[in-house]
């Protein structure tokens, strides 16, 4: 131990509640807490923790635990402890902090205070009733926003605190005396509205005067009411408002201002709003100061609401989830005319949100922003591929008296887009030719749900960055309220199977724990009374896709996911009876337990490789199976375990009569056939060695190319390796030829393609029904990057008895994959994961011929490392030999590779770069 090393823990760090910092509005009756354990000692572990909860911070402060007190509880969980103090009260703030003890029973300080706040809880808290305009006109037609408004005085004193709890049918933005509430977008978000609406709650203390105030809001018809991939007016004709003004004096008082009969509405300047067509505002009809006291509203466009209903609050849910934000702003790179007053902005990067507009011109003049991802060889936009979705915005100025620029950005919908055509502009007839507005004219509006970063993959190459920037780049795009499958064109949905396919990678790019969280309620609403999960969530009305698999297997997946990155056993505990129905609605739906083909997608956009339906059905009938085995195991429902560990065994068998020949060929001999049996353990073990050189035979005849859709290409990379084939997934990944990873990279893409082929150099767009430049699917490949190629895994064993709690990165293995490549082979790699216990690192490099390695584990977790070192005794960690290394034990070679558990810390090992293994 050197002088300066700690002797006992610090105070514990980043604590969090349901997964958030500070929530407010929290709707879970029992909520969840985590911290991270501040002690850089090697091995360092917690061996206890006490949380104690008070209603002020002062009691806290004087050691009072008004609420209340753990107690210390000897255990190394430092994520998910469950409140166990009394029923916790609507409205209330609590104040937390947590001390924990380290093995050897030194204890750190307290933490610092924290907080969670808690929504309205019981129906009987909600007064507000829904509110809206009746539509005018043909409601077939896009319809104007309407604006709300409702003036009121304080009745008390000083006023202590206020809270909006706002929710829409629709979409809405509220206002306080003229000033924004929230810096939220999208608010509610999207369910199914028949079965859930979310609300979410603002602090706006500083927001509410005392005497005069008015309470506004804007909405939108969104989700609830706009156009989405069904249709148009979903699940409901217009949009409503529901919202609840909680004032709190200083004395203690409450007034209420919430919506009902006494509100006022009006026509405003935006003249329509879609989320796939764009918005259309004219600023000449700006409503001034409609939301300041004040302000006269008895001009004759002010009407009182001409419809309430009650509100009926079992619906209403405090969003888990995070709220959209504006997360970065992108200056366009370039800007071209094709046409005489036809402009064209390069943003350089295709991204989701809209566009800032900086313009002058005299009142009335429109300009039209029309979005795409793609050009045309003449350099105009490429739209085909939205289909029917216009991505257009219009703006109509007002003039500023003065000659000032106006600024416009748009507000209720979103566009998918790199590049930009403005037309309209006033440019000044007498300029020379070529004269072009200025790149300031646009800025690119990033927006998407505010997941904080908790990924980073570098490596020597850069078109594999780019590629990871590509990863990147479609989850920012397609993670806004729900998983999407694409950003663009008129679909936009909650695609299961997209979504089960990219979420380890997900998990590692971003703390997508409460975005999830959220979304399985979502596919909970969604699932039928057979026990079908759907093809897409949230639904609606219309049901129309259930139940294939891969798509509706993610009922099981995604909670699987959340277990195994995020330790999350209430997501387990959620879905289970879900799951179960799940599970028993592809048994009956099956004929001796091998899933027919019931005519979905199969191994969707795979390139000249089907694979026969029934095959991935049955496959993905067993891998759903024995992940409900192995929740169960984590349930302690060891009865259920066996019960589902023998029907994936059947399944199994049925698998191998069905579609494995006695000498071990799968039929179709597609790479996802081979992929699929490997991965879900559906073969003998003779059979996986044929199954495994047919596959990286069938990659061979291509060529060194893969041809594997949606279903087969999450499984490839990882079950390559898994196989000991790394240099094939390796020689995968290098390929720049069509189809591959790279060919996207190497021709110019900023974000992962719905198809290989989305574009080729010899045939152009690929069909315009189906080529969205913004899907994540494809994508899924950075969970290989992440887990092979940096070596950073959660550890898959199954979490029973003392280790109930180590998932989600409490237990680590780490197993960089070096590049045995011959030509151009990476020789270096760093990444990181900010892990629920805090930064996992590892970097790996070629110096020499020794290969170095540095990894870190945060405290209270550990590690099994893994080197490609067949000799123990030529392995070193800071420059010292393993025996002498602290926090190092159980080293084993075993003539290929040495293994060694590792405890919490920073290290630095040195081995011989392994020889080629052929
Ligand atoms: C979507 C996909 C989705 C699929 C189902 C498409 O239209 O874009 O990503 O999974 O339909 O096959």
């Amino acid at each position: 131990m050197s002088q300066d090393e700690p002797t006992a823990p610090g105070a514990p760090r980043s604590l969090r509640c349901e997964y958030r910092e500070n929530p407010l509005g929290l709707g879970e009756a029992r909520p969840r807490f985590f911290w991270q354990i501040d002690d850089p000692r090697r091995g360092a572990a917690q061996g206890a923790y006490q949380i104690r909860v008070a209603s002020a911070a002062h009691e806290l402060a004087h050691d009072r635990a008004d609420v209340w007190d753990s107690g210390r509880v000897d255990t190394n969980q430092s994520a998910h402890v469950v409140y166990g103090g009394p029923a916790l009260r609507s409205r209330q703030r609590y104040y937390w902090q947590v001390r924990t003890w380290d093995a050897a029973g030194q204890s750190s300080p307290w933490s610092d205070i924290a907080w969670f706040e808690m929504g309205l809880l019981r129906r009987g808290d909600w007064k507000a009733q829904w509110i809206g305009r009746k539509p005018r006109g043909d409601n077939t037609q896009l319809q104007p926003s309407p604006y709300l408004r409702r003036a009121f005085a304080t009745t008390g004193a000083n006023i202590r605190q206020a809270r909006l709890h706002l929710s829409a049918r629709g979409l809405v933005e509220a206002y306080i005396n003229g000033h924004r509430v929230g810096d939220d977008h999208f608010v509610p978000g999207w369910t199914d509205y028949h079965q859930r609406i979310q609300y979410r709650t603002y602090d706006v203390t500083a927001l509410v005067q005392r005497g005069d105030n008015v309470l506004g809001a804007v909405l939108a018809d969104g989700w609830y009411a706009g156009h989405i991939h069904r249709g148009f007016r979903v699940y409901g004709p217009f949009p409503m408002l529901l919202a609840q003004l909680e004032i709190e004096d200083e004395r203690g008082r409450r007034q209420t201002i919430a919506t009902d009969e006494t509100w006022q509405w009006a026509e405003g300047p935006i003249r329509s709003a879609s989320l796939f067509m764009g918005e259309t505002y004219d600023a000449t009809r700006d409503l001034g100061d409609w939301c300041v006291p004040g302000f006269d509203a008895s001009a004759t466009m002010w009407q009182v609401v001409d419809v309430v209903e009650p509100c009926d609050a079992k619906l209403l849910a405090a969003a888990p989830g995070p709220p959209v934000r504006r997360i970065m702003e992108i200056r366009p790179v370039a800007v071209t005319e094709p046409k005489p007053g036809v402009f064209i902005f390069d943003l350089g990067q295709n991204m989701v949100g809209w566009c800032r507009l900086y313009v002058k011109g005299q009142a009335g003049r429109t300009i039209t922003l029309r979005h795409a991802e793609v050009l045309e060889p003449d350099g105009m936009l490429y739209t085909t591929n939205l289909r029917t979705a216009r991505q257009t915005d219009q703006y109509t100025l007002k003039g500023a008296a003065n000659g000032d620029r106006e600024v416009y950005e748009p507000r209720f919908t979103f566009h998918g887009f790199r590049y930009v055509e403005v037309t309209g502009l006033d440019l000044p007839a007498d300029l020379p030719p070529g004269r072009k507005p200025d790149l300031e004219t646009i800025t690119g509006v990033v927006l998407h749900s505010d997941m904080p970063v908790t990924g980073r993959f570098e490596c020597s190459d850069p078109r594999i960055n780019q590629l990871q920037s590509n990863i990147v780049w479609g989850q920012r795009g397609n993670f806004l309220e729900v998983p999407t499958d694409c950003p663009q064109r008129d679909e936009r949905m909650g695609w299961t199977g997209d979504a089960q396919v990219f979420m380890p990678t997900a998990c590692f790019n971003m703390d997508v724990a409460a975005f999830f969280t959220k979304w399985l309620d979502d596919v909970a609403d969604a699932q039928l009374p057979n026990g079908a999960f759907t093809n897409y969530c949230p639904n609606g009305p219309n049901i129309e896709s259930i139940g294939a698999a891969a798509w509706g297997d993610a009922g099981v997946i995604c909670p699987w996911r959340m277990w195994e990155h995020y330790a999350d056993r209430r997501a387990l505990e959620k879905m289970y009876p879900r799951m179960a129905r799940w599970i028993e609605f592809c048994r009956i739906h099956s004929s001796d337990l091998v899933r027919p083909d019931i005519g979905y997608f199969g191994d969707w956009l795979s390139i000249e490789a089907p694979t026969a339906h029934d095959l991935i059905n049955t496959a993905y009938f067993a891998h759903s199976t024995k992940l409900m085995a192995d929740i169960a195991a984590v349930l302690d429902k060891a009865r259920d375990a066996r019960k589902y560990q023998r029907l994936f065994e059947r399944i199994r068998r049925a698998f191998q009569r069905e579609f494995v020949t006695r000498s071990g060929r799968v039929s179709g001999e597609s790479q996802t056939a081979f992929v699929l049996a490997l991965a879900f353990d559906l073969l003998e073990p003779a059979h996986r060695d044929v199954a495994a050189r047919m596959l990286t035979a069938d990659i061979d005849r291509r060529k060194g190319h893969l041809s594997t859709g949606f279903v087969g290409v999450r499984d490839l990379q990882p079950t390559l390796t898994d196989v000991g084939r790394g240099d094939v997934a390796w020689r995968l990944m290098h390929q720049t030829s069509f189809p591959s990873w790279l060919y996207a990279v190497t021709h110019g893409a900023t974000t992962i393609w719905e198809r290989w082929d989305g574009w080729t150099h010899d045939r152009g767009f690929q069909n315009p029904g189906m080529n969205s430049f913004n899907h994540y699917a494809y994508g899924c490949v950075g969970q290989w990057l992440y887990q092979s190629v940096a070596g950073i895994a959660p550890d898959p064993r199954p979490s029973t008895g003392p280790d109930a709690n180590v998932a989600g990165y409490q237990r680590v293995i780490v197993r960089p994959l070096v590049d045995p490549s011959p030509k151009d082979p990476v020789t270096w790699v760093k990444a990181s994961y900010e892990s629920l216990h805090g930064l996992i690192e590892t970097h790996w490099r070629r110096d020499g011929e020794q290969l170095r390695l540095d990894v870190r584990i945060p405290a209270n977790a550990a590690a099994t490392l893994i080197l490609p070192c067949p000799d123990a005794g030529r392995v070193t960690e800071s420059d010292h030999p393993l025996d002498a290394a602290p926090a190092i034990s159980d080293v084993q070679a075993d003539g290929r590779e040495t293994r060694m558990a590792l405890g919490a810390g920073c290290y630095r090992f040195a081995c011989p770069w392994p020889e080629k293994s052929e």
